[in-house]
C-alpha cells in the first residue's frame, strides 16, 4: 500500500515541489495549508488538498481521525526574517505554537514521524562551513522559532518516541519550470528579487549592508536547488524507518556573496541589473555556508544542481514564463 504523507504548508514554494516529487515517488499526499502565503494552483493535481491552519487543533484532530498518515512534513510557517524582527509575536504564534499544535495532535493520533523544515538561521555566523554541532545562536526571531521547534521535537522524541528529522536548509533557490517557482508575497529572497529587476518589475536591487566582515563586504550565503531539497526529504522519510532522530544541514558547501549572486544573474539574464547599497537589515548573519557531509553520509544524499548559474537559470526560466507569479 502507498504510504500516506501529510504535507503542512504544501502550497508554498518548497512544499509544492516536494509534494510533486513525493507523488512521483509513489507516495499518497495530502496538502494542508491555510493559503495565507501559498498558491492553490501550485499544488499538484494528484494531491488531496485540505484548507486548514496548523493552529486549528480541532480541524487537525478531525483530519487525523479520518485518515491514517504514516508521516508529516512540516513546511507551514512564516519565513520573512525582517518581518520577524518587527513583529515577533506573529512568528512565535505561527511557527512555535503552530508547530507545537501539529506535533501534539499528531502524537495524540498515533502519527510518529515528522520531517521538519528547519533553517541555517539557527546558527551563529561563522567564516567556515557550519556543521550540525556548531554554535547555535540565531540572529533573528525567525531563527529562534526554528530552534525552539527543533527542541520541542527533540523532547517529544525523548519522552514519547516521536521520530523526527530536522533539516536545516540553507538558501532554497531555483525552480521546476514550467510548473513551479518561487513567488513569495512579500518577496524577501535575493534571487527572485534580482530577477524582478531583470524583468523590469523593480528599478533596482537593494544590497543590505556592504560592511560585513566578508571578502566584498556583502553577506555570504549557500544556495541549494529546491529539487535537491526535495530529494533530501524523501531520503529523510525513509531514514526515519531506521533511526529515530536526525538533524542535518542541506546546502552545497559553497558561499556566494550578494554581489556575486547579482553578477551571476546578470550573466544568466543578459540584463543590466541595477544594485544600490542600503543599510544592514536587522537579523542577518554575515556568513552562512553548510557543511552537508552528514546528510551525504547518513541519507546518501547528493545535490544534482549544485552550480549557482544552473540554479539561477532554472529560476529565470520560470520567472520569464510567470512574470506575475502564480
Ligand atoms: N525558502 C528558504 O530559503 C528556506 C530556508 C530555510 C528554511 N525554510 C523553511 O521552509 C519552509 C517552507 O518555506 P517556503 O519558502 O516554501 O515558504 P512559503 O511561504 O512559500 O510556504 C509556507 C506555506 O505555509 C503556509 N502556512 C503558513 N502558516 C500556516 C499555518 N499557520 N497553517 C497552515 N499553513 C500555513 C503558507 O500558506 C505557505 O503555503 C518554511 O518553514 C521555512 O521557514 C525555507
Amino acid at each position: 500500500m502507498k504510504k500516506r504523507i501529510f504535507v503542512a504548508g504544501g502550497a508554498g514554494y518548497i512544499g509544492s515541489v516536494v509534494t510533486n516529487e513525493l507523488l512521483k515517488s509513489n507516495y499518497q499526499v495530502t496538502v494542508y495549508d491555510n493559503l495565507s502565503k501559498g498558491h492553490k494552483s501550485s499544488i499538484p493535481k494528484n494531491a488531496k488538498f485540505i484548507k486548514g491552519d496548523i493552529l486549528d487543533r480541532r480541524k487537525l484532530e478531525r483530519t487525523f481521525k479520518e485518515t491514517r498518515y504514516d508521516a508529516i512534513i512540516l513546511f507551514a510557517g512564516r519565513i520573512e526574517v525582517g518581518v520577524s524582527m518587527e513583529d515577533p509575536g506573529v512568528f512565535y504564534l505561527n511557527n512555535v505554537v503552530g508547530s507545537f499544535t501539529l506535533v501534539e495532535t499528531a502524537i495524540a493520533n498515533g502519527i510518529k514521524k515528522i520531517v521538519f523544515s528547519s533553517s541555517a538561521g539557527v546558527y551563529a555566523s561563522k567564516d567556515t562551513p557550519l556543521v550540525e554541532t556548531d554554535l547555535i545562536g540565531p540572529a533573528s526571531v525567525y531563527g529562534h522559532t526554528k530552534r525552539i521547534t527543533e527542541e520541542v521535537l527533540s523532547w517529544y522524541n525523548k519522552t514519547l518516541g516521536l521520530r523526527y528529522a530536522a533539516l536545516r536548509y540553507f538558501n532554497a533557490a531555483g525552480a521546476t519550470p514550467p510548473d513551479r517557482g518561487e513567488a513569495h508575497q512579500p518577496e524577501t529572497h535575493l534571487i527572485p528579487l534580482v530577477l524582478q529587476v531583470a524583468l523590469g518589475q523593480r528599478k533596482n536591487i537593494k544590497i543590505f549592508g556592504n560592511d560585513y566582515p566578508t571578502p566584498d563586504g556583502t553577506c555570504v550565503r549557500d544556495y541549494i536547488h529546491v529539487l535537491d531539497l526535495a530529494s533530501a526529504h524523501i531520503l529523510a522519510l525513509k531514514a526515519l524507518d531506521k533511526q529515530d532522530n536526525l538533524v542535518c544541514n542541506l546546502g552545497n558547501g559553497e558561499g556566494y556573496s550578494v554581489k556575486e549572486v547579482i553578477e551571476t544573474a546578470r550573466e544568466v539574464c543578459k540584463h543590466e541589473i541595477k544594485a544600490i547599497v542600503a543599510p544592514r537589515r536587522p537579523g542577518d548573519n554575515a556568513i552562512l555556508v553548510a557543511n552537508a557531509s552528514k546528510a551525504k553520509k547518513i541519507l546518501g544524499w547528493k545535490p544534482n544542481v549544485p552550480d549557482l548559474k544552473d540554479i539561477i537559470s532554472s529560476a529565470w526560466e520560470w520567472h520569464k514564463s510567470h512574470p506575475k507569479g502564480y
